[in-house]
């Protein structure tokens, strides 16, 4: 699926580079998301945010709790 039209970026590229990337902005700068129209941006940070919610969950001791 596409996240952002403009420069042709899937959901999976993004992914891809979360996994090589340490903050947001670096992703941007990377991906060129959020570049020309800015659209994109608002889910972008939401898939982000998800992702980085599954890690931290998956990632967790099974005695630890949220
Ligand atoms: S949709 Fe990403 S910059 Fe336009």
């Amino acid at each position: 699926m596409y996240i952002c039209i403009c420069k042709g970026i899937t959901d999976k590229q993004l992914e891809e580079a979360q996994l090589t990337s340490k903050s947001f902005n670096e992703i941007c700068k990377k991906l060129g998301l959020g570049s020309e129209c800015g659209a994109c941006v608002k889910e972008a940070i939401q898939k982000t945010m998800t992702t980085k919610s599954q890690k931290d969950t998956n990632n967790r001791k099974p005695n630890q709790t949220a």
